[in-house]
């Protein structure tokens, strides 16, 4: 790579919310090896600020996010996002107090979830290898059946009453439906499987088939298939190489692609993305695991989930080039070897970060030989 003037590289400020749990450690890591990919690229530069927005802030302040935070957060051209939850806080606290308060303000309403079996890895399905499993879930994230809508009345008597509406509007399910097909368009099978569960939910899960329908005619090149959502978490284990892009609700997506990265081989590896398509907000990337309580400082959280968002991020920031060199990197070292254990290795998440920020220097004096 040719050295350029300081003043033309391109800069990109990150908000880093490590919050919970393991969320620090993969955090940290994910800073560390997008350092070395900017230092080796040469192109642009990076800049992170740490926002200390936690289960610990929650039980200090009584808030997670302070008074004029999100407009801080405004100030950056995208979110690092940890984990959050806390075992002595209500998970329904801790999810509305942050990860919600973020993504639905800043109308990130498009949750990109890709899965697939890295090299070196093995899925728990005897058949599928390396380029049998390769998914990209697209996930309703601003409604639904987590609009927040509901009420318990009553509480604690007998006839105590909870209701929890999901919330369909036809301008949030076009929108969504509409970016699943886009991406659908832009990969190589244009293939996508539209889930819902229109049998039993006669009226927002049928309107999502109806705009399904509709949305299909300004794609002529992409061939799509309805699926119930049951019959779906069967599909995915039984024939997974007949997947591509999938589209659902919040809460179908939200428990398939935990399942896409079960069958993948780990929670731990994959990522998430919540974009709001019109760039009016910074968008906001997390791996898709949680804090995991069981597993925090031992320091064998694995960071490769953290890693993969991390070269989605770059994609979005339009550092197309250092995002794959990123990927393909994290792919090589668990190809090598170096992987956790929920991944059957041994190596620690600091480790794994050493080698992969190792490779990523190597990969750029491969590239840069070649050139001259
Ligand atoms: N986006 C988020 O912030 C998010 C997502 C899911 C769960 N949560 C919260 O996290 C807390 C724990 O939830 P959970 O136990 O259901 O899910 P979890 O993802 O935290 O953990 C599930 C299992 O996967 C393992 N695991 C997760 N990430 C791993 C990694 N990087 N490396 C190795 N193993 C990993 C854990 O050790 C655990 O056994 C709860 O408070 C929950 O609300 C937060």
């Amino acid at each position: 790579m040719s050295p350029i003037a300081v003043s033309d590289r391109r800069t990109h400020s990150i908000a880093c919310i490590p919050a919970d749990g393991i969320g620090p450690e993969v955090i940290s890591a994910g800073v560390e090896v997008l350092k070395a990919v900017a230092a080796a690229d040469g192109t642009f530069d990076m800049t992170f600020e740490d926002y200390d927005w936690s289960s610990e802030t929650y039980k200090k302040t009584g808030k997670y996010i302070p008074d004029g935070g999100l407009d801080s957060l405004k100030k950056h051209d995208a979110i690092l996002f940890g984990a959050v939850g806390a075992p002595d806080v209500p998970d329904h606290i801790s999810l509305w107090g942050l990860r919600l308060a973020i993504c639905q303000p800043f109308q990130q309403y498009a949750n990109v979830r890709p899965t697939k079996i890295f090299r070196g890895t093995q899925s728990p399905l005897r058949n599928a290898t390396h380029g049998d499993l390769d998914w990209v879930i697209i996930r309703e994230n601003s409604e639904g059946e987590y609009a927040g809508q509901g009420g318990r009345s009553h509480r604690g008597m007998p006839w105590e009453v909870a209701t929890e509406v999901s919330i369909f509007t036809r301008h949030a399910v076009e929108r969504l439906i509409r970016f699943a097909f886009e991406t659908a368009q832009s990969r190589p099978r244009k293939h996508i499987t539209v889930v819902t569960k229109s049998n039993a939910q006669r009226n927002g899960m049928v309107m999502w088939d109806d705009v399904a329908a509709d949305v299909a005619k300004d794609f002529q090149d992409v061939t799509v298939e309805k699926m119930l959502v049951d019959a779906m978490t069967c599909r995915m284990v039984l024939q997974p190489k007949s997947l591509d892009t999938i589209v659902a609700t919040n809460l179908h997506a939200d428990i398939l692609s935990d399942l896409a990265a079960a069958l993948a081989g780990s929670i731990g590896i994959a990522p998430t993305s919540n974009l709001d398509p019109t760039r009016q907000n910074p968008s906001m990337f997390e791996p898709i695991h949680g804090s995991a309580f069981d597993i925090t400082g031992k320091g064998v959280a694995n960071p490769v989930g953290t890693f993969w968002t991390a070269a989605e991020m770059l994609k979005w920031l339009g550092e197309k080039e250092a995002a794959e060199v990123l990927l393909q990197c994290t792919e090589q070292v668990c190809e090598n070897g170096i992987v956790t254990r929920d991944l059957g290795g041994s190596a620690g998440t600091v480790e794994v970060t050493k080698a992969v920020c190792e490779q990523i220097r190597k990969a750029y004096e491969t590239k840069s030989k070649s050139k001259s």
